[in-house]
């Protein structure tokens, strides 16, 4: 597997993880079942205003859709239509902050934080699933070995100022740091009720 399109599954894989936790602990706020620790709901806000829109989307789009677009002219519509999805993420991630913000100064507007929770992890968990059944698979399809060395190399430099190894690494603290705080038992369901779902 290139390393593109591994950085680009591994890059979706922890987006999804925190859209998880933003969509179970807004499900967890409403019923009651966790008291709101807004440190971690800052920190997940911080996460999804940056990592996708200044770290995964500028690669993903110019280096891996886009020589899809070049390769594949039929498929333009297909990414026309993600780019609108990126589009209305921002819209959404907006509006989640504005109720988040809302939310801590007032308890009474926890419904709201919730529905706009709700809808931007179920948008950006949507559109990662569309690129994957789309996209990824038409370029593993079309591109030839040497195709995916020029765009591993693109991959690599990552020399745009907001790419770098060093924003990466801001990331990782800032991944680990949510990580840390989240309380597995709400996100991820008791031992005793995973066994129970198992069985
Ligand atoms: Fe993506």
């Amino acid at each position: 597997m290139t390393l593109a399109y591994r950085i680009v599954r591994s890059e979706h894989y922890e987006i999804n993880l925190v859209m998880r936790c933003l969509h179970n602990l807004a499900d967890a706020l409403h019923r009651e079942a966790w008291r709101p620790d807004f440190d971690l709901l800052f920190l997940i806000l911080h996460h999804a205003e940056s990592f996708p829109a200044t770290f995964h989307h500028p690669k993903e789009e110019d280096y891996l859709f886009e020589a899809v677009r070049c390769r594949r002219p039929e498929a333009g519509p297909m990414l026309d239509r993600l780019g609108e999805e990126r589009a209305e993420g921002l819209a959404l991630v907006s509006d989640l902050r504005q109720a988040l913000e809302a939310y801590a100064g007032c308890p009474a507007a926890l419904g709201r934080f919730h529905a706009a929770a709700k809808s931007h992890a179920r948008h950006e968990r949507q559109h990662m699933r569309r690129e994957e059944r789309t996209i990824l698979p038409l370029a593993l399809q079309v591109f030839s070995k040497e195709d995916w060395r020029e765009i591993d190399t693109a991959f690599e430099r990552n020399q745009h100022p907001l790419l770098s190894a060093g924003r990466r690494a801001e990331f990782d603290k800032l991944f680990a740091l949510i990580l840390r705080r989240i309380p597995g038992a709400v996100v991820f369901g008791s031992k005793d009720a995973r066994k129970k779902k198992a069985a």
